[in-house]
């Protein structure tokens, strides 16, 4: 995830790259924010770039103090690290060819280490620990064997594996940027005398709404008065124009009514870029924690310290790890965790996770726990953040930025990271065979597809929360791995709609929550899958007998061709099958997105709910 503009114009438009690029970087902020920088090209033919580690403002006020000379070509960047902290030397653009090449990318490059070995064996130097810097000494070899910028990337990109938008320009063609997309984003907008490419339409809406769609595997190479698209075998692919209907304020979002919104819409590529380099021919490789290899085949158990969603991801965790690796799992609130004073020792394994890496509750859980010598291993999404810093080893979650306070597409990318985890430490404990490995791991690759198709659900879920939206009470029923994801359903709409809601285990409605069942009462039931022999399919079926027994109005989300539940829920949202571990990634979107709408129903604000910050960084 970052944002990424490119910009040629004719000379009779004036030398305006600074302000286009940087104007498109700050409509695409939303997209990544730890570093940014520009390559531009002057009317001399002189490349000049610049680049700053810290939001967009450090760059626009640098170059505000001593100014790039402006130019007609450029590409601007604003990065989500992935590989390499937020540094200046680690933000793009990324030089090669002696300074007279520059290229940006978004995305995750597989297969960068192998590459990259090969460029240092021919001497080259790396300034960067970037996965795209290979890219840039691999066009910058490839421009110097043809001499054509466009031939040049087409060659380089047939050798990339993963996820990358590559925009590259070189000093000896002026008038020329050159971009090429596999599985990230890439749109070109189209001026006149002036053409413009971006990672979506908000970086150029504002010169103009005329924009031309890229496809998979595909390069495009734009010039002042033309654009040509071609495949990644050379040849010329059709394009259509469409018009940009969004306004500027809207396009900040990618188009979306809401940030929570975009970011739901996201949660097949943030369990899918999650996976990316780390499952292969049925087979979990996690070089994240080659470091502490030996360590976790001493480990006796495990901890998990989280607060909020993050702890609701940690109980899928705890079923995954227990149930594959055989290591106990204990699931902790951080804020607690500290202050009962846990036995700990060096084989105790403990895992923090945080989409921030600032939570302040976590951190300080962190910080005790190595101070007892256990070791620590952080699921986060934030390169660069304090908790990961303060850990032994981090497995981080690729799922972009994540602006709303709500945390969704976090979520189903830190169960991705602990399934991920589960399955390592059974490879490395040998308790799981590679048959089941490579079936596990089959199934979860399978996952980015299942959410998207439940994703196409919104339009009815977006009704139910309409016809709901004076409801003062919601209720959330699950069990196993069912029962995180009822603790998470009832935290968004306590966060979004104001409403009290509770998630509890099924099994516990018979010990005192059935009270609470009076008519009318809204209850939401995460079913098991009947599938799994040990099901425990028929006892949810039975506590949603009993609930509507007493009046209760039923929704519930079962997988397709579940039959059992028909006869008695009011609703039915049904989720693709998949493992029973898995479809917790897929039962939690309906409740994603169940609390946006009802919290959008009452006029509430979706992304800036009250009270709340997106990073408590307090204790
Ligand atoms: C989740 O929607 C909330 N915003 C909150 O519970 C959040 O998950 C919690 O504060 C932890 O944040 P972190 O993942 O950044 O540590
Ligand atoms: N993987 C690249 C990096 O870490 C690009 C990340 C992005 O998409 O911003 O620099």
């Amino acid at each position: 995830m970052c944002g990424i503009v490119g910009y040629v114009g004719q000379a009779g438009l004036g030398e305006k790259s600074v302000e286009v690029l940087l104007g498109g970087l700050k409509r695409l902020e939303y997209r990544g924010y730890d570093s940014a920088g520009v390559a531009i090209i002057d009317a001399e033919g002189t490349l000049g770039s610049r680049k700053k580690a810290g939001k967009l403002q450090v760059l626009v006020d640098d170059l505000e103090a001593s100014p790039l000379t402006d130019g007609r070509t450029g590409i601007g960047h604003t990065r989500w690290a992935t590989h390499g902290g937020p540094t200046d030397a680690n933000a793009h653009p990324h030089l090669a060819d002696d300074g007279k090449l520059a290229l940006i990318h978004n995305g995750i490059i597989e297969n960068f280490s192998e590459l990259k070995a090969e460029l240092l064996a021919e001497g080259v130097e790396f300034l960067s620990e970037t996965d795209s810097e290979v890219a840039a000494h691999l066009v910058a070899r490839a421009y110097r064997a043809s001499g054509d910028l466009a031939e040049a990337l087409r060659t380089v990109v047939n050798t990339l594996e993963g996820a990358f938008t590559l925009l590259v320009v070189h000093a000896d063609q002026p008038g020329v940027v050159v971009g090429a997309r596999r599985n990230s984003p890439l749109v070109i907008g189209l001026g006149d005398g002036e053409n413009f490419l971006g990672s979506d339409v908000a970086a150029f809406v504002a010169h103009t709404r005329r924009a031309m769609s890229i496809g998979q595997d595909q390069l495009v190479t734009i010039r002042p008065d033309s654009v040509e698209v071609v495949d990644f075998d050379g040849a010329p692919v059709e394009t259509t124009e469409f018009e940009v209907d969004w306004d500027a304020s809207a396009a900040e979002k990618g188009g979306w009514s809401s940030f929570m919104a975009k970011e739901i819409s996201e949660e097949p590529e943030a369990v899918a870029n999650t996976l990316l380099g780390r499952v292969a021919d049925g087979a979990v490789t996690l070089t994240d924690l080659d470091g502490v290899r030996d360590r976790l085949l001493t480990v006796d158990r495990v901890i998990v310290i989280a607060c909020g969603t993050a702890a609701y991801a940690g109980i899928l965790g705890k079923y995954a790890i227990e149930q594959w690796a055989r290591v106990p799992v204990e699931v902790e609130l951080a804020h607690e965790f500290r202050y009962r004073d846990p036995v700990l020792d060096e084989r105790t394994l403990v895992v923090s996770i945080s989409q921030s890496g600032e939570t302040m509750d976590t951190l300080m859980a962190v910080k005790y726990a190595r101070e007892q010598g256990a070791q620590v291993l952080s699921i986060c999404n934030t390169q660069g953040s304090t908790i990961p810093r303060e850990s032994d080893a981090v497995i981080y979650t690729h799922a972009g930025p994540e602006v709303a306070v709500a945390s969704t597409k976090a979520f189903v990318a830190q169960g991705t990271a602990l399934f991920l985890l589960g399955l390592h430490l059974a490879t490395l404990r040998g308790t799981l065979s590679s048959e089941q490995i490579a079936e596990q791991v089959t199934d979860l690759q399978a996952i980015p597809d299942k959410i998207s198709r439940v994703l196409e659900s919104a339009e009815r879920i977006r009704t139910l929360a309409g016809w709901m939206a004076d409801t003062r009470s919601v209720l959330f029923l699950g069990r196993h791995v069912g029962y995180p994801i009822a603790l998470e359903g009832a935290l968004k709409l306590k966060e979004l709609a104001y409403i009290h809601a509770e998630g509890f285990a099924a099994g516990e409605l018979k010990h005192g929550p059935i009270a609470l069942i009076e008519p009318g009462q809204i209850v939401f039931v995460i079913v098991p899958s009947p599938r799994d022999p040990r099901s425990l399919h028929p006892k949810v079926v039975s506590n949603i007998q009993e609930i509507r027994a007493r009046g209760a109005r039923v929704i519930a989300i079962a997988e397709e061709g579940d039959a059992a539940v028909l006869p008695f829920a009011d609703e039915v949202l049904h989720i693709p099958l998949a493992a029973p571990l898995f479809e917790s990634l897929l039962a939690v979107v309906p409740l994603h997105i169940f609390g946006m709408e009802l919290a959008a129903a009452k006029g509430l604000d979706v992304d800036q709910p009250r009270n709340l910050a997106k990073s408590v960084t307090v204790e």
